[in-house]
């Protein structure tokens, strides 16, 4: 790396920012054009910091240190490069360049590892074209089919399969294909995309665990008609009772407490101003520390739904697509980061994560922690996604000294 890792952090981000930017944000939904840049960007890295490129059947990227011991598992390091329609600069895109930047810190530092590290560029951990979240960290970890997975299709129809052979958005060319899954730990660095850190004035976060999450996709059918001549007391609205359901939902989470439901995504049939909607079909995401509270979301929400059949004369149809178990980080890794942050002169603040993360299902094979910079506002997953360079480059400086701290822990064992 020719730049400092820390100057590097801020000038590579702004580089790959400028891949998939638009008036609204940055979209890179996997295995477009756009995305593809973002991981031949990574590649172009990679190879020039040195470090030997794989690539496995869905697109996920490794570029691995050597460590002492090269026939270790190796401690893996990232995140993900995709990006949801309107997404910032520094989500998932920080954890997968900190991860480049943390290894040419330990290299200007002739720091050596026992163990081989590799930082990852997980694919799909949006799910905001395919509809599965942490899809590359899913198959990777083997929570996630790949044949499944290749066979998922977007909202035009085309198979993962298909879009990852096509030119454009395809895997990339002359790379070794990764063999084995191993992992000895997992670390992620990310912004918070909350307000917490910023809250407290604290440039440093360790994730405690990351909350339970759910997604669904409900489908509501009514009857069709003319805008102007079917009575009020005649129709069957889908939109109108969606939108009753849609109100009850957020009332049952506020009710519920330490809860978060957002309906994100909705559609409307046929979506004309003089036609009454047919057919509406909506997203559902609900999230928790505690799943016992998003399973009585779950069950207020289909009772009402019957409510709502019987009164409008819809039909209510709820399909679970993604279930997941709160997911708690490594005891002895989240010591071993307290210990790499407080290296540094900074005292961690230790936060749970209400955002999802690729650490969720590299946790299912692996002792997993991750790291937080503070998200300015406390927003993200929009277009003035912002964090302070000063804390970017601290955040390297903390993986960096992570890794060291892991690497010491897990060869002590
Ligand atoms: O939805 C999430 O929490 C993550 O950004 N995929
Ligand atoms: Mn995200
Ligand atoms: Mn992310």
């Amino acid at each position: 790396m020719t730049q400092s890792s820390e100057v590097a952090v801020v000038t590579r981000l702004a580089e790959l920012a400028a891949i998939g930017r638009h008036s609204a944000g940055i979209s890179r939904p996997l295995a477009t054009a756009q995305e593809r840049a973002a991981r031949e960007l990574f590649a172009t890295w990679a190879r020039a910091d040195g470090y030997a490129l794989t690539q496995d059947r869905v697109g996920n990227l490794f570029a691995r240190r050597a460590g002492t011991f090269e026939d270790a598992a190796p401690i893996l390091v990232g995140s993900h490069l995709d990006t949801v329609q309107t997404g910032g600069p520094y989500d998932g895109a920080y954890g997968v360049v900190g991860a480049l930047c943390a290894l040419a810190l330990l290299d200007s530092r002739r720091a050596a590892t026992a163990h081989p590290v590799e930082a990852v560029a997980w694919v799909g951990e949006e799910g905001s074209r395919f509809p599965f979240g942490c899809l590359g960290s899913s198959v990777f970890a083997g929570l996630m089919d790949v044949d499944a997975a290749l066979a998922l299709v977007d909202d035009a129809g085309t198979s993962l399969r298909a879009a990852l052979a096509a030119p454009d958005g395809g895997l990339l060319r002359e790379v070794t294909s990764r063999v084995g899954t191993r992992a000895a730990a997992y670390l992620e660095l990310h912004i918070e995309q909350g307000p917490l850190l910023e809250r407290a004035g604290i440039p440093l976060g360790v994730v405690t665990a990351i909350v339970a999450q759910r997604r669904y996709q409900v489908i509501i059918e009514g009857t069709s008609g003319h805008a102007g001549t079917v009575p009020m007391d005649q129709r069957r609205d889908a939109l109108c009772a969606a939108s009753e359901l849609i109100l009850v939902l957020e009332a049952v989470a506020k009710s519920a407490g330490d809860s978060v439901v957002t309906v994100g995504r909705i559609a409307v049939e046929p979506n004309g101003t003089n036609v009454i909607p047919a057919r509406v079909t909506f997203s559902i995401d609900a999230r928790s520390p505690d799943e016992r509270r998003i399973d009585a979301i779950e069950q207020a929400f289909q009772a009402t739904s019957l409510d709502v059949q019987r009164q409008r004369g819809v039909r209510v149809t709820m399909e679970r697509l993604e279930s997941r178990a709160a997911v708690p980080m490594d005891p002895i890794l989240r010591q071993a980061l307290c210990r790499a942050v407080e290296s540094l002169g900074e005292h961690p603040l230790e936060i749970p994560s209400g955002a999802g993360h690729d650490a969720m299902c590299l946790a299912s094979i692996a002792p997993s922690a991750m790291l937080l910079v503070p998200s300015i506002g406390g927003r993200s997953h929009v277009a003035d996604e912002r964090t302070a360079d000063a804390d970017l480059k601290l955040g390297v400086a903390a993986l960096a000294a992570s890794i060291l701290e892991v690497d010491r822990s897990l060869h002590a064992k």
